[in-house]
């Protein structure tokens, strides 16, 4: 696809652009405390008087949530790995002209739990698609957008699974493999290794509190370096 293609479908507000908010993504693989954390960053935010809105994928947006439901519905098993991927993306495109690109636009930041590095990860690592196809997906929904930062939270898929278990009845992701688990954290830490600038890697098997503290002096020093760039 030309770039002149990808532009038709977004026009992306860019992250020098003066008064363009920031976007911000959670990753991570199932139990590894992702939501919790997402929590975490919207109160640090709050305190530091960042207009900001919290959102999540897939969903965030009306038409994308009613995609994710049938995207995590046990009953959904029979759904091909393409076609999932496919939902992902229409979701996505669905909450960044709704949701994401508008907020953007109008300076607000926009916290995300969970970003097409999940696709990379879940659909690429844990279903076996390629992750050119991926790109090629990104680019035509995305055109140049990207998140700013990336908060990668990472633990090993077995405590991972053990955590998400004890937590509530899996939906059609959460009754995944160990493996399946194991591909997904391979590929979002290779993603990480090769974008070491939008990426902060946080080790989620640590205590909640732990955590939580990092995830603070990570997003403090983030806003400083925005305010520093766009006072
Ligand atoms: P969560 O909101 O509980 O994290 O659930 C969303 C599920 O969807 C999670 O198991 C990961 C999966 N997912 C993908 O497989 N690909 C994607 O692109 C996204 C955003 C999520």
């Amino acid at each position: 696809m030309t770039s002149s293609a990808a532009a038709l479908l977004v026009q992306p507000a860019q992250a020098d652009q003066p008064g363009r908010g920031r976007f911000i993504t959670l990753e991570g693989i199932e139990g590894a405390g992702k939501s919790t954390q997402c929590d975490t960053l919207a109160a640090a935010l709050r305190a530091l008087e960042v207009p900001f809105l919290q959102t999540r994928e897939p969903g965030g947006a009306p038409m994308a949530e009613r995609i994710r439901a049938l995207l995590l519905d046990p009953d959904s098993r029979a759904l091909g790995a393409t076609a999932e991927l496919l939902l992902m993306f229409a979701a996505r495109a669905e909450h960044l002209a709704k949701t994401v690109q508008p907020a953007l636009a109008a300076g607000t930041w926009v916290l995300c739990d969970r970003f097409t590095d999940a696709s990379f990860a879940y659909q690429g690592g844990g279903r076996g698609l390629p992750q050119d196809t991926i790109a090629w997906l990104e680019t035509l929904v995305q055109g140049e957008l990207r998140p700013d930062l990336t908060l990668l939270f990472d633990v090993p898929a077995e405590l991972g699974l053990q955590r998400a278990k004890a937590r509530s009845a899996p939906d059609r992701f959460e009754a995944e493999t160990l493996e399946f688990f194991q591909r997904a954290r391979q590929v979002y830490l290779e993603r990480a290794r090769q974008e070491p600038s939008r990426f902060r890697v946080l080790d989620a098997s640590l205590e909640v509190e732990v955590v939580a503290q990092q995830v603070c002096e990570v997003l403090q020093t983030f806003v400083s370096d925005a305010r520093i760039a766009h006072p």
